[in-house]
């Protein structure tokens, strides 16, 4: 098994018959999706799953996982998902494939949110290897942008693989893609965010994640 693998497996062992589990996006994510759809054809594990993402309940399904839909529940007892950067006070990056809005709904509704990753997850801070992305009512996209802007950000509205068209959130916003400077910490990144209208959501999971396993060089640890 890979970091990932291995990460994934470990984490697919907290979940317990009844539970109610958030599935995750990503390469790992999608790990953890196979190791819990493996628990339930060996072992006859009874769970439900959401999914934070289309791609991730695609895979949910074709694993034989049960899903249930996101407007069906209030509450998940497990979630399980990756992370794009982890900072050593475990505030996290998220949202490269798009649906960070899901994630973070998922995140905020679990009773455990538990991030899995592997080494080279580990940043100093946020935005030191990836771009912030912010979703955005399509209409205060440029607003939004200006805005920021004014706050030292730098970048723009994402586009789709083709770069022929913007890209589209599953709810329908557009995303923003913006690097802000070092000086700027995971707490004041997330005030700013949090309070730009326009703003839907966006990538940086402050004080979210309780407990973060680490794999490295077939090692998983935990933050
Ligand atoms: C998805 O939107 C992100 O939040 C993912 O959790 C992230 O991209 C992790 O991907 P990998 O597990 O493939 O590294």
């Amino acid at each position: 098994m890979n970091d990932k693998e291995l990460v994934a497996f470990e984490a697919a062992k907290l979940a317990k018959n009844g539970m109610l589990i958030g599935l995750g996006t990503g390469s790992t994510a999608n790990y953890f999706i196979e190791h819990l759809a493996k628990r339930q054809a060996e072992e006859g594990l009874k769970i439900s799953t959401v999914a934070s993402s289309t791609i991730s309940a695609i895979k949910a399904q074709a694993c034989g996982l049960s899903l249930v839909s996101i407007n069906q529940i209030k509450q998940i007892d497990l979630y399980v998902d990756g992370a794009d950067e982890i900072t050593p006070n475990l505030s996290l990056l998220k949202g490269r494939g798009q649906d960070l809005v899901m994630e973070k709904l998922l995140a905020q509704a679990a009773h455990q949110f538990i991030v899995v990753a592997d080494k080279s997850k580990i940043v100093n801070f946020i935005g030191e290897k990836f771009i912030i992305p912010i979703e955005v009512i399509p209409n205060a996209w440029r607003i939004v942008k200006h805005h920021l802007e004014q706050h030292g950000a730098e970048g723009d509205i994402r586009l789709n693989a083709n770069q022929d068209n913007i890209a589209v959130a599953a709810s329908g916003n557009y995303v923003l893609d913006m690097r802000f400077p070092k000086n700027v910490d995971d707490q004041s990144l997330n005030t700013l965010l949090n309070n730009t209208s326009g703003v839907v959501e966006h990538g940086v999971f402050f004080q979210l994640a309780k407990k973060i396993l680490i794999a490295d060089q077939g090692i998983v640890s935990s933050m």
